[in-house]
């Protein structure tokens, strides 16, 4: 007999997926409005406070460079909320212990970037390309997910014109990219 715990756990994922699958879906069918204008330096603090304690968890430095502000207009301030922290959330749950992640929020080459960079156990070349795909999950990762964090942040981004760049080693660190 299963035990209700177990069930539990089971419906707590399925729901869990659902919930994610419906927000991808609904963002895809234009049903979020974009009428906030926010502050990328104000939205990176927003998320670094709710996140703070699991950086301290994992023993984990946070360096800040805010060189640059910008403006964003015409977007939605939960959406990109859920999309910094998902893309930090994974910083620290692929990240080694005792080690760092770097933001920077800066102009280069005409555009205003956000980058989160982190030092842990980055991504094989050959995997890379894949890594948007709904469900996708690399098989050294054994940190437990859906493979739904990173398809969500594609979304987002896409709706709000934002581009998305990744860069990583293996065993040295990603470092993900966003170009406004
Ligand atoms: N910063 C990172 N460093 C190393 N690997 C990463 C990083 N971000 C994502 N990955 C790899 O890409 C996969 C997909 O990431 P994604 O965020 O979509 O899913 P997840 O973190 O496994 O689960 P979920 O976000 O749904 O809880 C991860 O399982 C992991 O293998
Ligand atoms: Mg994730």
């Amino acid at each position: 007999m299963i035990k209700l715990s177990d069930s539990q756990r089971t419906l707590n994922r399925m729901s869990r997926i659902i919930k994610a699958l419906l927000l991808i879906s609904k963002i895809e069918n234009d049903q979020y409005l974009k009428q906030d204008t926010i502050g990328s330096i104000e939205l990176m603090d927003e998320v670094l406070e709710e996140i703070e304690e699991r950086l301290t968890e994992k023993n984990i430095t946070l360096h800040k460079y805010f060189y640059d502000d910008y403006t964003i207009t015409q977007c939605n301030r939960t959406l990109l909320f859920t999309m910094m922290t998902n893309l930090i959330n994974n910083a620290i749950k692929y990240n080694k212990d005792g080690g760092s992640i770097d933001i920077y929020t800066r102009v280069k080459d005409g555009r205003f970037q956000i980058e989160i960079k982190d030092s842990g156990i980055g991504i094989d070349k050959t995997d890379i390309t894949g890594i948007f795909d709904r469900f996708k999950r690399l098989n050294k990762n054994k940190a437990d997910g859906y493979g739904l964090g990173l398809p969500l942040v594609k979304t987002i981004a896409g709706c709000h014109k934002i581009e998305v760049l990744v860069d990583s080693t293996s065993n040295v660190g990603t470092e993900f990219t966003l170009r406004f």
